[in-house]
């Protein structure tokens, strides 16, 4: 890796993602609308796939899972029963002399994550003097990293209790207490602290007076709750069971920074698995498994995810929790896993009248579900996928090489097919392989320019291999096989092409990781 300063990686990936088609600002010729992102034409494809291949992991490797797509739009009183519309809030600080506004409960997680910051350089400065070097050890012994870890532990303590009593006048004394200053103003002239209901509303119906208040989603959950009894009693449903779903949920964010991280539209990956009460606690430590794993199985380091316990828990829930993986900008949520307990279906079944109920054969007898989520963001998968596998190399000389590494299945383009020269049969052989293999794989097509610089543009977008096809192709029927991460070329029949990149190119790479 050349020596990109830390504060300059993110940028790098932001400018890089819309240099090649990942990732564009929405509405940009009207300067952009604050925290709405589009995809263009490789971002769709690498998105497209990290879908599919949750989708086949969830569904297609679960004989008791299966999936729905539900409307954005739904009843209004679905998020009555649901609790967003009372509970669904941010508490948000002003500071009155930059007139920015924050997250207060994030002004306090950050305070804590730079002392967090100050144990690890503790940790790293004493590891790099010693030989085998324990950190577990030097973490509960060490005088000031245990200081550090007093004040985080008494912090937390505090602000724990806040949250849970709603008491948002003691946020506001934390913040004042801990001395936090807005990054702008420099200033401690904060506002009381409010809260912020985070839900978009709109009005369905022409006529005016007819006019309904109505919702766009804030989680595509409530879409399979309220549709729970209909798949349950269609599919013949056994409990345990899954519904699966894809789809946009909107947030009205307050702060809305770090790029695709937090939008205020974006998509989810949801899942509800359906369970016999009193069996949520064994569920749900499965699933914090199942979803670790799957999260490991992209290859992109066991290090980079840990586990956080909620310190609040959501209205829903009776145990919570998040994967958090180490964005450029720090360790941050990439997916939570809940026990919701049988609250959203007894919600339901209370406001609208009708039972949502399982009868259990086995038990003779009928109950209401419980139910362990597993909820991950497609935009901040995306993220993670994207920050680590860009890279900028260097190679002989000054000469450097802007990679990135995807995990090949999910690389927008799988090859990229390049006649070595514009005449000669090498275009015809060329796009003769290229129709062979296009039914089963997305592939490009390039002529221009130099080989070389060919691979640099692949390089830059993340296509696993790049085929060359030369004069020796026309006499031979082989070609060349260059790999994006080593850049060692070999030759291969052309014949061999289609099992070579089933095997490494293929979804079931990261399939049998799990
Ligand atoms: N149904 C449960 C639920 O929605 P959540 O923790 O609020 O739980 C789940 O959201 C996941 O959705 C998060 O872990 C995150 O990956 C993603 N997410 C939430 N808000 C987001 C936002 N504003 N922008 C991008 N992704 C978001």
């Amino acid at each position: 890796m050349s020596n990109i300063k830390p504060e300059d990686f993110f940028k790098n990936i932001i400018s890089h993602s819309k240099e090649y088609g990942f990732i564009f600002q929405s509405s940009e010729i009207y300067d952009g609308l604050s925290a709405v992102y589009d995809y263009g034409q490789m971002g769709v494809e690498l998105k497209k796939n990290i879908r599919d291949y949750w989708w086949k992991s969830m569904v297609q490797m679960h004989e008791n899972i299966v999936g729905i797509d539900t409307a954005i739009f739904m009843h209004p009183t679905t998020w009555k029963a649901s609790g967003h519309i009372d509970a669904f809030n941010d508490p948000l600080i002003d500071n009155k002399d930059s007139k920015k506004r924050y997250r207060a409960d994030v002004l306090i997680e950050e305070h804590v994550s730079k002392i967090e910051d100050k144990i690890n350089k503790e940790i790293e400065k004493a590891a790099g003097r010693f030989e085998n070097f324990d950190r577990t050890l030097f973490r509960s012994t060490n005088g000031r990293v245990k200081e550090y870890q007093e004040k985080i532990d008494i912090i937390n303590a505090r602000f724990k209790t806040a949250l849970n009593n709603n008491d948002l006048e003691e946020i506001k004394k934390i913040i004042i207490d801990l001395e936090i200053v807005c990054p702008i103003s420099g200033s401690r002239n904060w506002t009381d602290v409010r809260q912020f209901n985070l839900m978009f509303s709109t009005s369905i119906g022409s006529v005016s007076e007819e006019a309904n208040t109505i919702y766009l989603r804030p989680e595509t959950a409530q879409g399979i709750f309220v549709n729970y009894l209909n798949v349950q009693k269609t599919g013949r449903m056994k409990i345990p069971f899954g519904i699966a779903q894809t789809g946009k949920a909107f947030r009205n964010e307050i702060v809305a920074r770090q790029f695709i991280f937090r939008m205020r539209e974006f998509e989810q990956m949801e899942m509800q698995f359906f369970i016999k009460p009193g069996t949520e606690m064994e569920w749900y430590e499965h699933w914090k498994k199942i979803r670790l794993s799957w999260h490991l199985s992209l290859g992109l380091g066991k290090e980079k995810y840990r586990f956080h316990d909620h310190l609040k828990l959501a209205h829903y829930a009776n145990a919570a929790c998040d994967i958090e993986f180490e964005f450029p900008f720090g360790y941050k949520e990439l997916e939570g896993i809940h026990s919701r307990t049988d609250f959203d279906l007894k919600q339901h079944e209370q406001f609208s009248g009708k039972k949502l109920q399982y009868f259990d054969p086995e038990l003779n007898q009928s109950y209401v579900p419980f139910v362990i989520e597993t909820s991950v963001g497609l935009d901040r998968l995306f993220l993670s996928i994207l920050s680590s596998a860009f890279k900028i190399e260097k190679l002989e000389g000054d000469e450097t090489r802007t990679v990135m590494s995807l995990p090949a299945a999910l690389a927008p383009y799988k090859a990229a097919i390049f006649p070595l020269l514009k005449k000669d049969g090498l275009p015809e052989l060329s796009e003769s392989i290229m129709n062979s293999l296009k039914f089963d794989f997305n592939l490009a097509y390039d002529e221009k320019d130099t080989i070389g610089k060919r691979y640099r543009r692949h390089d830059a977008i993340g296509t696993p291999f790049c085929i060359t096809v030369d004069h020796q192709s026309i006499e031979d029927k082989t070609v060349t096989i260059r790999d994006r991460d080593t850049m060692k070329q070999s030759r291969i029949k052309i014949d061999e092409l289609k099992s070579f990149l089933d095997q490494h190119v293929g979804i079931q790479n990261l399939l049998k990781n799990l």
